[in-house]
């Protein structure tokens, strides 16, 4: 997995134009400090701290998804919301969503194997011709690909519904396991138009998010949707059904800029007590490359 981790990481940075001191991903983004008050509704389900009635601390960073920091804010239609909870323990426990509720590879090989075939990726999108060679060798990588060419991103980082996109376990007192995946729901949901997209100067969702959070807090929602036994537990290329079962864990209310949170490394896989990561291999996968993206963007600065 390392040697992949690795592997993949010189491919990004091969694809991508990196420069020094920058995560491998999500390379352009803000920091803010926020407390996350829970509902306790999902109780019976797992024994997480933080999931308990009660308040905890967090950070969150908003991002743009291009591992180069120089596109501008329409050509990373996926934004990044990454929130890290400060356990009672002195511990830490993440949640990185997206706004897109699946991802495009099945495994980290065929992620792997699919920068290894793009090379155009420094203009903002495959080419066509780049595009369809990968839609014939990677069916199952077709739902999110074809909708890299129409989707819309959120007209502000407060504004989107990011999803962790990966199941994950919630263990209760008893030991019982319930598959779950975890959405963040913005206030109010709006995208950006088109037409708007073309103006937009870099670094615009950074200052609107500054503006916001300077009137008032921005507050999300965090809702898990409950996995029944026949959802895919293994697979971020499939959306559970829509119909599944919703609790409201709790929400979160942004408050002011964090900027040390930009050195925090936001693993998908650091859980707690009373959560479980799935068997799903890019979520597992995620740790070793956010790691090895770690330890040169601070080797470098
Ligand atoms: C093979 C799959 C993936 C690889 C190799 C990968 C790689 C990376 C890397 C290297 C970073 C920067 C880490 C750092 O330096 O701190 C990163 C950040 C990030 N990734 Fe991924 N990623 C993958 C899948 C995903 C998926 C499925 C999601 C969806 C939830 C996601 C969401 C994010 C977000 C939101 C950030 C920014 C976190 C922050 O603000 O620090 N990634 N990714």
């Amino acid at each position: 997995m390392d040697e992949l981790a690795k592997t993949t990481i010189d491919r990004i940075e091969k694809v991508f134009d990196v420069p020094a001191g920058y995560r491998r991903a999500h390379a352009r983004g803000k920091s803010y400090r926020a407390h996350f008050t829970a509902t306790g509704s999902a109780n019976h389900l797992t024994k997480a701290t933080h999931f308990q009635e009660g308040e905890s601390e967090a950070v969150v960073r908003f991002s743009h998804f291009s591992p180069d920091p120089k596109w501008t804010d329409a050509m990373s239609p996926v934004k990044g919301m990454a929130v890290q909870f400060l356990l009672p323990n002195g511990k830490v426990t993440n949640i990185v969503g997206v706004t897109s509720p699946i991802f495009f590879a099945k495994t980290p090989e065929i992620f792997s194997e699919m920068l290894g075939v793009v090379k155009s990726f420094k203009k903002g999108k495959p080419s066509f011709k780049e595009l369809v060679g990968l839609l014939a060798d990677y069916p199952e990588s077709g739902a999110m690909l074809t909708n890299i060419w129409k989707m819309q991103a959120p007209s502000s980082f407060a504004t989107g519904q990011y999803y962790a996109i990966h199941a994950f376990y919630f263990i209760n007192e008893e030991g019982q396991r319930q598959p779950i995946k975890y959405l963040w729901q913005p206030e109010e949901v709006d995208t950006l138009s088109p037409l708007d997209a073309i103006s937009l100067s870099s670094g615009t969702f950074e200052r609107d998010i500054e503006e916001r959070v300077a009137k008032g807090p921005v507050k999300f929602r965090l809702d898990v949707i409950l996995g029944q036994p026949e959802d895919p537990t293994d697979d971020p290329t499939k959306e559970w059904p829509q119909d599944r079962e919703k609790l409201t864990l709790g929400t979160l209310t942004i408050i002011e800029a964090a900027e040390e949170a930009e050195e925090v490394v936001f693993d998908p896989t650091l859980v707690t007590d009373g959560i479980e990561c799935s068997e799903d291999r890019i979520l597992n996968f995620r740790h070793h490359a956010y790691q090895i993206s770690h330890d040169r963007r601070t080797l470098e600065t």
